[in-house]
């Protein structure tokens, strides 16, 4: 898919002060971060923005912050990993108000080549509220401190925030550019072209525990793909819309009229709609989720005892849609196909996993639980894209626009 919209090979920017909003929003335990994906993801705009001589200034929201900013979710373990890896100081604007005096002060002594990362963009409550609204004074803060403005971010790109697209509008007021960044660049190039101009067949695998959460993406993959394999807890609801006995597995109940238009739109278009044949069973949800001991059995998916609840698919349908997989040429895969934190509920996951890992197909991980599934289960190198946004990658296959990348200048 092209993109038109300027990147950073469309600046100058040596000696000027770009602001990028990247997406450290980084999983953090005890204060240590424990996946750094998203940091590597955005070295490569930030070492192009060095090496070109730009005074580098960055910018990332973390966590929800729903009760005010606090050191638990200061960007300050990512300032120090960033460092790390850049091989070069990141002086980290710890201050709580992220633009002002001391962000002031800090952009006004950068050389050339210098990186400044301010404190978490959410630490500002203004950051979330729409355009128009008060975000914008926040926004125009941000603008005043850079010449120039790139996205970068991804997985917030999803979200019209003040430091993902209101900024763009004083940076253009001043005379400046928008762009995005190379991690932007290479999203939209593998889930656009997945999406939009795939090598066929092109086989869509959702799953993932809710189907409310993916209406709009199965409706719109369901139009795109050959073949629409479903798995995880919102198979249920589809199985419960077509007759079956699902016991005490997830539903919901309001979603059934929804997915039965789905499997007739399936049908008139003459998509294969996969769902499961069989389940793996237990009497209840693994408490703690990851309880080694849980006892479970594999019935026929039409046939789920009434005391029993689905957390997997079975044996049959892993080789059903494992097959589905072999004979595709591009793959896009969301949402786990069951309780995959579970050792003994992570075998349909796996083997998903494994045959896109074997094939030698294209295949696209829309971030989230299925990125981490894939890295957790060691197949992350054999995956052509792992998308770093989760609702972003999501509202992407959802064909939405999204406000991180129409914010940008146009070619
Ligand atoms: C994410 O992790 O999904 C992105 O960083 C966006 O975060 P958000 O869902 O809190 O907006
Ligand atoms: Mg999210």
């Amino acid at each position: 898919m092209a993109l038109n919209k300027k990147t950073v090979d469309d600046l100058s920017v040596q000696g000027k002060r770009v602001l990028v909003r990247c997406d450290f929003n980084v999983p953090l335990k005890n204060g240590e971060i424990t996946d750094e994906t998203r940091i590597v993801a955005a070295l490569p705009t930030i070492n192009k923005l060095i090496s070109g001589g730009a005074k580098v200034i960055l910018c990332s929201h973390l966590g929800k912050v729903k009760n005010g900013p606090n050191e638990g979710e200061s960007l300050a373990p990512v300032a120090k990993r960033l460092s790390e890896k850049l091989g070069k100081e990141v002086n980290f604007v710890a201050d709580y108000n992220v633009t002002g005096e001391a962000a002031t002060a800090a952009v006004n002594a950068m050389k050339e080549g210098d990186v400044v990362l301010l404190q978490n963009t959410r630490f500002r409550g203004k950051e979330e509220t729409k355009p128009t609204e008060a975000g914008e004074a926040f926004a125009k803060e941000l603008a005043d401190l850079a010449d120039d403005y790139v996205c970068d971010a991804f997985g917030s790109s999803h979200r019209a925030h003040a430091s993902v697209s209101v900024v763009t509008k004083y940076i253009k007021e001043k005379g400046g550019s928008n762009a995005v960044g190379y991690l932007m660049q290479k999203e939209i190039d593998f889930l656009g072209n997945a999406v939009e101009n795939p090598v066929r067949p092109f086989v869509a695998i959702l799953g993932g525990a809710k189907v409310a959460d993916k209406l709009n993406v199965i409706n719109n993959l369901l139009e795109k793909c050959d073949t629409l394999i479903i798995g995880g807890g919102m198979a249920f609801t589809f199985l419960k819309a077509q007759g079956c006995e699902i016991g005490k597995s997830l539903v919901d109940d309001e979603k059934l009229d929804y997915c039965k238009e789905m499997i007739a739109k399936a049908e008139k278009l003459g998509k294969k709609l996969l769902l499961p044949v069989d389940t793996v069973v237990a009497d209840s949800f693994p408490d703690p989720i990851d309880n080694p001991s849980i006892a479970v059995a594999t019935v026929d998916s039409d046939k789920i005892p009434a005391d029993k609840e689905g957390l997997d698919i079975g044996d049959k349908t892993r080789t059903l849609y494992a097959d589905a997989v072999k004979t595709a040429k591009t793959v896009v895969w969301n949402g786990p196909m069951g309780v995959f934190e579970n050792p003994v509920l992570a075998e349909g996951t796996k083997a998903v996993a494994k045959a896109l890992a074997e094939t030698e197909a294209t295949t696209i991980i829309g971030g989230g639980d299925s990125a981490a599934a894939v890295n957790q289960l060691g197949f992350a190198d054999k995956m052509s894209h792992i998308s770093t946004g989760g609702g972003a990658s999501l509202e992407f296959l959802e064909g939405k626009e999204l406000p991180g990348v129409y914010a940008a200048d146009d070619k």
